[in-house]
């Protein structure tokens, strides 16, 4: 059995992730969704509300599971048993921050742990948590960039009273 694991911040998740997500539960048996809990980041949503986010929105895809890990990607997979990580990449801007830490990840787990990329899908090129949170923060619409559900929570974060476009 293929396992995989999909590591990222997820603050908020993206269609963009969800496509990514999506795809990979396609080509693995099983894809572990990991959030990083990183203490040197304050987030707009807390590791364990990102981890019921993210169960929700996968909750139609079988071979998903949602996890959260703090510390080293390569001490974390070794736990796991698991030796391929998935990461989206947009833009070429991606490309040298995932390069360096697909190459630090290869060399710290002894040439163990690889990194797969699936490139993100056209209409998503354009998406990041940062823009969607960004765009929020201002009341501006996001209907396009997350869930339904999600973008209300957003709002709420922000304290911004705005319904999403879709139930207008
Ligand atoms: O969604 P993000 O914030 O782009 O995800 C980044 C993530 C979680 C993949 C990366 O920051 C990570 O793996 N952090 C764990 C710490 C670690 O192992 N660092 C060394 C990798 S070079």
């Amino acid at each position: 059995m293929k396992t995989a694991i999909y590591p990222g911040s997820f603050d908020p998740v993206t269609y963009g992730h969800l496509d990514i997500i999506r795809r990979a539960a396609t080509v693995f048996d099983q894809l572990i969704i990991s959030v990083l809990n990183n203490v040197k980041k304050i987030p707009l949503f807390s590791v364990e509300e990102r981890v019921k986010i993210l169960k929700e929105v996968t909750k139609d895809i079988p071979n998903v599971r949602i996890e959260s890990f703090s510390g080293l990607l390569v001490d974390y997979a070794s736990q796991k048993n698991v030796d391929v990580i998935v990461r989206g990449l947009r833009a070429i801007t991606d490309f040298e921050y995932e390069l360096q830490n697909a190459q630090t990840n290869r060399l710290l787990s002894k040439g163990k742990l690889d990194t797969m990329f699936f490139t993100t899908s056209l209409e998503y090129a354009y998406l990041s948590s940062t823009t969607v949170r960004e765009i929020a923060s201002f009341g501006g619409d996001i209907t396009d960039c997350v869930p339904d559900f999600v973008s209300r929570l957003i709002y709420q974060k922000y304290g911004i009273k705005r319904e999403a476009e879709h139930e207008q």
